[in-house]
């Protein structure tokens, strides 16, 4: 059991430090290729951190903004008071996703007949890019700034949407987390930012929601609330149990699980952790460190 968990890691890694690989690569021939469309290409690196990224099928990336409305703009920081003029959603999120998968699409002669775009990582061709928009201010009030500043990637076609009951997946999958507004989210139509549901509760009728894919393609929780095992001496089965049951309501609904806020420290505590979570499902995994993910 242990081995076949170990083997499917170590078959997973290398494919998550390829696809970081891949896109530096990608950089660095755009950038020699001296484009004028490159204005911000080294910023894709430094500023967008790649967050793990262990999926049973695949292996994907995400990518975390978090987003603050303030004046008409969108900045990008994680507390208000870091927040810069050049420090913008566009700046740092849509120009170099949209310089990169320009890049990764160039229209030519090969490339005519194909009706979906590629995805930013050629080791896993049609694998979108998960873009997480952890919304810091009012979600009512930044949403319409947000859908507005996606205009260029939408007009590109390269965001995932929801229009006439057809989920279409493109390069880029955008999921609001945060203060992201549900109502709103819902009512998009057609829809290409869609909700980080609460993985503990997908089953709660209160909320009023079916979920799904369509809506929510991604549902998170709190690790230290729904599980909150340290990595250190053994799991409980109460935890355990947890951990079943929330991926196991999120896999029934075609969901893909995330844990977030898992321990970080002691390493092997860290690893433990990972381990319980992969090994029982779980599609996402906080890392903030890709390269200590790869280590593991
Ligand atoms: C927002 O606008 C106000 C009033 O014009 C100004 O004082 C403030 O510095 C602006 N804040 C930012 C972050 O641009
Ligand atoms: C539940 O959701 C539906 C559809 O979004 C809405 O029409 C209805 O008013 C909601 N009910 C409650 C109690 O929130
Ligand atoms: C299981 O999850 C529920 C809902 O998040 C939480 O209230 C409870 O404390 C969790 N149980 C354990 C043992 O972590
Ligand atoms: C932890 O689990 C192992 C393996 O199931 C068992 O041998 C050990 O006694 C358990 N330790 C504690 C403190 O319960």
């Amino acid at each position: 059991m242990l081995a076949a968990i170990s083997l499917s890691m170590i078959l997973a890694l290398p494919l998550l430090v390829n696809a970081k690989a891949t896109v530096n690569n990608q950089i660095a021939s755009l950038e020699s290729s001296n484009s004028p469309l490159l204005r911000y290409p080294t910023q894709f690196t430094q500023n967008i951190v790649p967050k793990a990224i262990h999926s049973h099928n695949d292996c994907v990336a995400s990518v975390e903004a978090d987003v603050w409305l303030v004046n008409g703009t969108l900045f990008i920081g994680h507390e208000e008071g870091a927040l810069t003029p050049a420090r913008t959603f566009t700046s740092l999120y849509v120009e170099p996703l949209l310089n990169i998968l320009n890049g990764q699409n160039p229209k030519d002669s090969f490339t005519v007949g194909q009706t979906t775009p590629n995805g930013v990582f050629d080791t896993s061709g049609g694998t979108p890019l998960q873009l997480l928009v952890d919304v810091k201010t009012d979600g009512a009030q930044t949403l319409p700034f947000i859908l507005k500043d996606l205009q260029p990637l939408r007009e590109a076609g390269l965001l995932t949407t929801f229009a006439n009951e057809v989920l279409t997946q493109s390069a880029v999958t955008v999921v609001g987390t945060g203060n992201s507004p549900l109502d709103l989210v819902k009512e998009l139509s057609p829809r290409d930012y869609f909700f980080d549901a609460p993985l503990t509760q997908l089953t709660d009728p209160s909320l009023n929601t079916t979920w799904d894919p369509t809506l929510s393609p991604l549902a998170s929780t709190d690790y230290e609330v729904a599980v909150g095992w340290s990595g250190i001496g053994n799991i409980s089965e109460a935890q355990l149990a947890n951990i079943t049951k929330f991926v196991g309501d999120a896999h029934e609904r075609g969901i893909a699980a995330r844990f977030w806020d898992t321990p970080g420290w002691p390493i092997n505590a860290r690893n433990s952790v990972w381990t319980v979570l992969m090994n029982n499902g779980a599609d996402w995994l906080n890392a903030d460190d890709l390269e200590a993910a790869s280590e593991f």
